[in-house]
């Protein structure tokens, strides 16, 4: 089945009790890699949006200043260095994640240019290696290959910037993250790349058993509202990340985009308030209840 359908009923079958007694004007301020933001709600690592949609700007400058102006962290995809530049002029804290690229040489160039340019963070999506037949993947001509650990730990210490990876959904390749001195992972199916896949909100309170507090677990797919994001941050998740859903939002302008994220981070903080989270650090998974649609 279409596991962007499975991850959207699966948001839909958690529930919610409340907790009045003793509850406060909730905080959504999120600290992160020694940065303050205004809301756990981030962009998601889009790219290539010019592919999809016209505007008199570079769609992917217009994604970028729109988490600009929200003080929200912004991710990007694959993309040339020129384009890199672009967006963090444009004043957005960015986490670059470069592709699995066969290319050893390209990947370190990528990873040392975002730090030079000033990126918050930088990493890797490993769930786009292979096409659907197992093949190593070639995404807009360039190739892909799978990625050992010891390599993986060489692109960790090829930088100085907190390394991410995105793409686990597995206990399993969490804790090898974690090993290889990752700084954060993104609990991802990468919008349904595989049939069947576990919703991220499923696998994530087990990733998070296994990882250290103070390690930074971040969800995406099928984010689409406030409610969305507070299940995921009850469920463990550190921030969550939107990307589709901005999607017609910024083929009506940057102002719009900016408005939606903003909106979005007020509809968790009315749902913290009604469920007695007063902040990101409070969140409590006991207040989900696994209930299926009534
Ligand atoms: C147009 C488009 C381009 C994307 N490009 C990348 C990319 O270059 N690198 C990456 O890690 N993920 C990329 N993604 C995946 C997103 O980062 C995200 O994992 C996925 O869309 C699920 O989140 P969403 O449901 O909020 O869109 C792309 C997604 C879209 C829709």
């Amino acid at each position: 089945m279409d596991s962007n359908k499975i991850t959207r009923d699966y948001f839909d079958s958690l529930l919610l009790e409340t907790r009045y007694m003793e509850a406060a004007v909730p905080s959504i301020m999120m600290e992160l890699y020694g940065e303050r933001f205004s809301s756990p709600i981030m962009t998601a690592a889009l790219s290539h949006l010019k592919t999809l949609y016209q505007m008199e700007e570079e769609p992917m400058v217009s994604y970028a200043r729109c988490a600009a102006r929200t003080n929200s962290v912004h991710w990007i995809g694959m993309m040339e260095e020129e384009e890199v530049d672009q967006v963090i002029a444009t004043g957005a804290r960015t986490i670059r994640i470069v592709k699995p690229f066969a290319d050893e040489d390209k990947i370190i160039r990528q990873l040392r240019h975002a730090e030079e340019k000033g990126a918050l963070a930088v990493g890797m999506d490993i769930d786009h290696i292979f096409d659907k037949y197992g093949n190593p993947d070639v995404v807009m001509g360039e190739q892909m290959e799978p990625k050992s650990f010891k390599q993986m730990r060489a692109y960790v210490q090829a930088t100085g910037l907190p390394f991410i990876v995105k793409g686990v959904l597995s206990v399993h390749d969490a804790v090898k993250c974690a090993e290889m001195g990752a700084k954060g992972i993104v609990v991802s199916h990468h919008g349904g790349r595989i049939k069947d896949a576990v919703p991220p909100l499923m696998a994530l309170p087990e990733i998070r058993k296994e990882l250290v507090k103070d390690m930074p677990v971040f969800v995406d797919c099928g984010i689409c509202s406030g409610l969305d994001a507070y299940k995921a941050m009850a469920l463990g998740a550190t921030a969550v990340s939107v990307g589709r859903h901005l999607i017609p939002f910024l083929k009506e302008g940057t102002d719009r985009a900016a408005e939606r994220i903003e909106e979005m981070g007020r509809e968790l903080r009315g749902i913290m308030a009604c469920t007695g989270v007063k902040d990101g650090n409070h969140f409590d998974t006991s207040v989900i209840h696994h209930g299926g649609r009534l």
